[in-house]
């Protein structure tokens, strides 16, 4: 089965999950690039981005990989304002994707809410859900969502090699004794401490 991963992302993190689902499912992948500037001039940015997701607005994308070439094609969106990106509504709105088996998957501050994809289900009528993914920013981040990814790809037939052991605890350094460097006088010699403060008679 050919399987293709697409995704938007603004900062990374959906990038991550999207890129590991590729590579768990051995699929392609395609970032989606929004044409309209989502970084930088904080706050106003962040606030527009938010709005256009609440206005459920469109934009501008560019698809390299068209989905009619894969069987089973897994859509990723951060949650902005609790709703799918400007570029994943576009994407959806564009592509045809009926007949196609269909993944969804989501990244947010609480991106592990069911309801998140209520509206991105909507969206694909005409193909057949395999399943959901929603997993939280932090828990990408630390690399906690790999056990959640684990459970997904098994839906797949896929089983994610089983995580390394933990490495084992650090054994306590004991300080090597150093011969002492300190130069003793021969036994004949005094030494003075300070100037010399004796006067002739
Ligand atoms: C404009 C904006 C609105 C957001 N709204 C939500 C939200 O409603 N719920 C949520 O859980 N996370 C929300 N987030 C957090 C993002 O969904 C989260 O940081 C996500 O993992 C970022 O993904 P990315 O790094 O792939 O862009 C919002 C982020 C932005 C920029």
């Amino acid at each position: 089965m050919k399987a293709l991963v697409v995704y938007y992302s603004r900062t990374g993190t959906t990038k991550i999950l999207g890129e590991a689902i590729a590579k768990g499912l051995g699929a392609e992948a395609e970032e989606l690039i929004d044409q309209k500037k989502r970084l930088g001039l904080r706050p106003f940015r962040w606030l527009i981005a938010g709005m256009d997701a609440r206005r459920k607005k469109l934009t501008s994308i560019k698809v390299q990989k068209p989905p009619q070439d894969y069987d089973l094609i897994l859509i990723g969106t951060p949650i902005w304002a609790s709703r799918m990106t400007p570029a994943v509504r576009t994407y959806l709105e564009s592509q045809n994707l009926e007949g196609k088996k269909v993944g969804l998957f989501c990244t947010g501050g609480n991106g592990d809410r069911e309801r998140y994809f209520d509206e991105l289900k909507l969206m694909v009528p005409k193909s057949t859900l395999v399943g959901t993914l929603g997993v939280r920013t932090l828990d990408v981040r630390s690399g906690a969502y790999v056990e959640k990814l684990r459970i997904f790809l098994r839906g797949f037939g896929v089983e994610l090699p089983p995580p390394l052991p933990p490495a084992p605890a650090p054994t306590a350094i004991t300080p090597v004794q150093t011969p002492s460097t300190q130069v003793q006088p021969p036994a004949n010699e005094t030494t003075t401490s300070g100037p010399d403060t004796q006067t002739n008679p």
